[in-house]
């Protein structure tokens, strides 16, 4: 018989409040499982992004990256490891760190294991053994603490010194060619300016080759004349005989004659060997040591070469003195003095009056040299232009527009300096100034 359950029994109510406590904290229970699940799968995504945010970086690095345990026993490597060695991360890890260098530097790595503990090592050059051979890398290497801060090994990172060694060489090939073509344009620039002095020269050479060969000629003449009176000593003529063709052949004269002829030719040579001495002074490309040099001698003659050239007669004042030193190479400085020279010429060509003035003053440990031109003077848009390499005005074939450039060039390292300007009178000035003598100062030698 069934007995008829009474519903609304206290027993009844507690066992319905029991279940669904029970419930509720289930509920709760999951909820809050839910919530960690959630949790840990956002950490979880996390985690992976930070992994591959490092993986993308230790792949994108050209740098060679090893992470070795603190006995040199590599525990991790980047792609670029692999790339270099040729072989995959499982048969890196595990491997010591000096089974991949050249044996010549186990020695140096050894030292600088030993020493990470002091101090990290920056930029040691060691060679690994590459897959195409031994690849030179630039080193350093840091040590690997855990979190109590003991020493677990250590942190490598090289960059590969090919790529920046190719670079440097074809730097430095490229500045040599640069230097090489450099000189070759000082030296046609100079050459340039030769040919145009050559005619003067060649007006030079020929005043003192003709009365060389003026003098040799009356030499031979008075030779033959001796011959001939020899010639009659020796056939046996009377005194008489030999006073009448002495007087006839005029011998005494040439006797008297004899030697300022001889020191006429002489001098003659003389002044040829000079002029090529200065023409081989001009032309040398190879430089002595700085000295004191005569500047009035390398100013004197480089006028005298100009004004022989010109077509034009020129108005001179020549205010140089005859003693003038200064410090640096004869020869380049005749090449900058050359072209101001040759330069306020040119600027005074089709010019009437041509009012050329040289002047020199000396004060402060320091030579200035002026050239002052009745020219045209220069148009202000190209006052700044003037020391351009190829900044020219004249037409093609007359001027390169180098010479006030490697001008520069020379004074400056001559510790000089060298200014173009207008005159406020009319036409233009140039000024060179040059240490008087060598300066011996610290400064100037540090
Ligand atoms: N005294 C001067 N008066 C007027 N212009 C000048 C004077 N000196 C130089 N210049 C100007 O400066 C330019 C550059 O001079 P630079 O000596 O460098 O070259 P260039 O004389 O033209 O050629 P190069 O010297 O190579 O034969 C000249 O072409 C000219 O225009
Ligand atoms: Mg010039």
């Amino acid at each position: 018989m069934s007995r008829k359950q009474d519903l609304t029994s206290p027993t009844h109510i507690d066992t319905d409040d029991a279940w669904v406590s029970v419930i509720q904290k289930m509920d709760e229970a999951y909820a809050e499982l839910v919530h960690s699940q959630v949790e840990v799968e956002e950490k979880n995504a996390e985690l992976e992004e930070a992994r591959s945010f490092f993986h993308s970086i230790q792949s994108s690095m050209s740098d060679v990256l090893i992470v070795c345990d603190q006995n040199g026993v590599i525990e991790g490597v980047n792609k670029a490891l692999e790339a270099l060695t040729g072989r995959g991360e499982e048969e890196l890890i595990g491997t010591r760190f000096t089974d991949l260098v050249v044996q010549k530097y186990h020695a140096k790595i050894n030292t600088f294991m030993g020493q990470l503990r002091i101090q990290p090592v920056r930029d040691c050059e060691v060679e690994l053994i590459g897959r195409e051979g031994e690849v030179p890398l630039s080193m350093n290497c840091s040590p690997r603490n855990n979190h109590r801060g003991r020493l677990i090994g250590m942190v490598m990172l090289g960059r590969p010194l090919g790529e920046l060694q190719k670079a440097y060489k074809e730097l430095n090939a490229a500045h040599a060619e640069l230097k090489l073509a450099q000189e070759r344009l000082v030296q046609s620039e100079k050459m340039a300016s030769l040919g145009r002095l050559v005619a003067g020269v060649a007006h030079e050479l020929n005043n003192p080759i003709s009365f060389v060969y003026g003098n040799m000629h009356a030499l031979q003449r008075y030779t033959d004349r001796l011959c001939t009176y020899f010639d009659a000593i020796n056939e046996g003529n009377s005194r008489e005989q030999l006073r009448a063709m002495r007087e006839k052949l005029r011998l005494d004269k040439a006797i008297r004659d004899l030697n300022s002829l001889v020191e006429g030719t002489m001098e003659g040579a003389d002044r040829v060997k000079e002029i090529v001495n200065d023409l081989r002074q001009f032309s040398s490309t190879q430089e002595s040591e700085k000295a004191q040099f005569d500047l009035s001698h390398v100013i004197k003659t480089a006028l005298h070469w100009i004004i022989k050239e010109s077509k034009t007669p020129i108005d001179l004042v020549d205010n140089v003195p005859d003693d003038l030193t200064a410090f640096g190479h004869s020869g380049q400085i005749h090449q900058v003095v050359v072209n101001l020279i040759q330069n306020a010429v040119d600027a005074m060509e089709g010019c009437d009056p041509k009012h050329l003035e040289l002047s020199t003053q000396q004060h402060d440990g320091k030579v200035i040299f002026e050239v002052r031109d009745s020219g045209s003077g220069i148009p202000d848009d190209f006052l700044s232009r003037l020391f351009d390499p190829f900044f020219t005005t004249k037409p093609v074939g007359q001027g390169t527009g180098l010479g006030l450039s490697i001008s520069y060039g020379i004074v400056s390292e001559h510790g000089g300096e060298l200014e173009i300007l207008n005159h406020p009178e009319g036409g233009a000035l140039a000024r060179l100034t040059l240490l008087a003598e060598e300066d011996l100062t610290e400064a100037n030698h540090a």
